[in-house]
């Protein structure tokens, strides 16, 4: 495993961190259908184990269940982790949740966490969507405030804009920015990316395989197979035709490039996410003791100018494809937003 500096935390992260959003349980009104916790325990430990130092969750994934069993987890691990958590979107009725940024439910929540994780500290904490957009302010003070407390260590951000990253956080006191990043979203390519490699920000790019589209498995008979309750089949456009079959010709050409380099599509798409230029590391879910197997044989591989040309070629195909069948790339991809910060992911 190699590891990397987090800007101005005093903090090593491994380049992989374990996302575990799909540790939700059929909790929530977005989640990936049934996981055996007991299995999720296993992979966290397994993953330490292996030289993941860090950990991904978020009170919003399961309504707390996976924040809880990272913690029943931790309790069989006797060294530090790295914990990395969220704020800013609370249960409402009906199973779903809501955005609050308000200083009293960001306190509240961080009071949750800390006790559902059996830790003192949260040492990534961050403002998962800025989608209560009157109180911005407020919660990256509340964030200042906590850190002075000692209840997290580095105040961050997730799926900011660079507007709201240059109006609403203090440029001295951000760590991070948690953004997606994959090769089918590049978007924050060309704006959230060079901002932070600017201003000396860590980035972590998250849902590098894009939910698993870019697994290497995606195919009808494969998506056939996701659970009816999974979020995925029910609500995310890039799972619905015509898109999924752009998609799968998209990944299709992927894969004969990353064969080429001898790796899975998996490694490919990894390899390229952290070795964007200005990435900190990669927050990568898995659902299975072989997954996460797949990725710990993660081998670090810089691509030659010709595989990033070629990488480049396929991707604008890949937009023209969809756009010869009027879907707009960036289209999918609000709306994959919007679905996203409703799921709360
Ligand atoms: N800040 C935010 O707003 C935000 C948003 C999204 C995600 N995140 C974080 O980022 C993490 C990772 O993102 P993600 O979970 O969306 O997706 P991802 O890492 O892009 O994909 C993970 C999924 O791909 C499939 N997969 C992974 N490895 C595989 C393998 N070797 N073979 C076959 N299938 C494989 C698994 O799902 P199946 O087996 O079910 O197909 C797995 O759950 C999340 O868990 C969360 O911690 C944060």
């Amino acid at each position: 495993m190699k590891y990397s500096p987090l800007k101005k935390s005093g903090l090593t992260l491994s380049k992989i961190g374990l996302g575990t959003w799909a540790f939700s349980g059929e909790k929530g009104a977005y989640h990936w259908g049934p996981q055996d916790s007991s299995v999720a325990k296993q992979i966290i430990l397994r993953s330490l184990e292996n030289g993941i130092n860090w950990i991904d969750t978020a009170p919003s994934y399961g309504l707390g269940n996976s924040e809880q069993i990272i913690g029943e987890a931790l309790r069989d691990w006797s060294e530090e982790v790295i914990i990395s958590s969220k704020c800013g979107l609370i249960p409402d009725r009906d199973n779903s949740l809501k955005p609050s940024l308000l200083k009293e439910s960001i306190f509240k929540e961080v009071e949750q966490s800390l006790l559902r994780l059996g830790v003192d500290t949260i040492h990534l904490y961050q403002i998962h969507w800025p989608r209560d957009t009157s109180h911005l302010d407020e919660a990256w003070e509340s964030l200042l405030l906590l850190k002075d407390q000692g209840k997290i260590l580095c105040p961050g951000v997730s799926n900011y804009s660079t507007k709201q990253l240059n109006k609403n956080t203090s440029k001295k006191q951000l760590s991070f920015l948690q953004s997606p990043l994959s090769l089918i979203s590049q978007d924050t390519l060309n704006s959230q990316l060079p901002w932070c490699r600017k201003e000396n920000i860590g980035f972590l790019a998250y849902s590098p395989l894009q939910n698993g589209l870019l697994s290497g498995f995606a195919s009808n008979e494969w998506r056939s197979r996701i659970h009816e309750t999974d979020w995925r089949k029910l609500k995310s456009n890039w799972f619905q035709d015509p898109i999924f079959q752009h998609v799968i010709n998209y990944t299709h050409s992927l894969k004969l490039i990353a064969q080429e380099l001898g790796l899975s599509l998996s490694e490919f798409a990894l390899n390229w996410a952290i070795q964007q230029k200005g990435v900190t590391a990669a927050i990568v879910g898995c659902r299975s003791l072989q997954q996460l197997d797949a990725h710990l044989s993660y081998k670090s591989v810089t691509f030659a100018t010709n595989t990033i040309r070629e990488v480049e070629e396929k991707f604008r195909n890949f937009k023209a494809e969809l756009h010869t069948s009027k879907i707009e790339l960036k289209k999918v991809q609000e709306s994959s937003k919007v679905c996203n910060s409703q799921s709360l992911a």
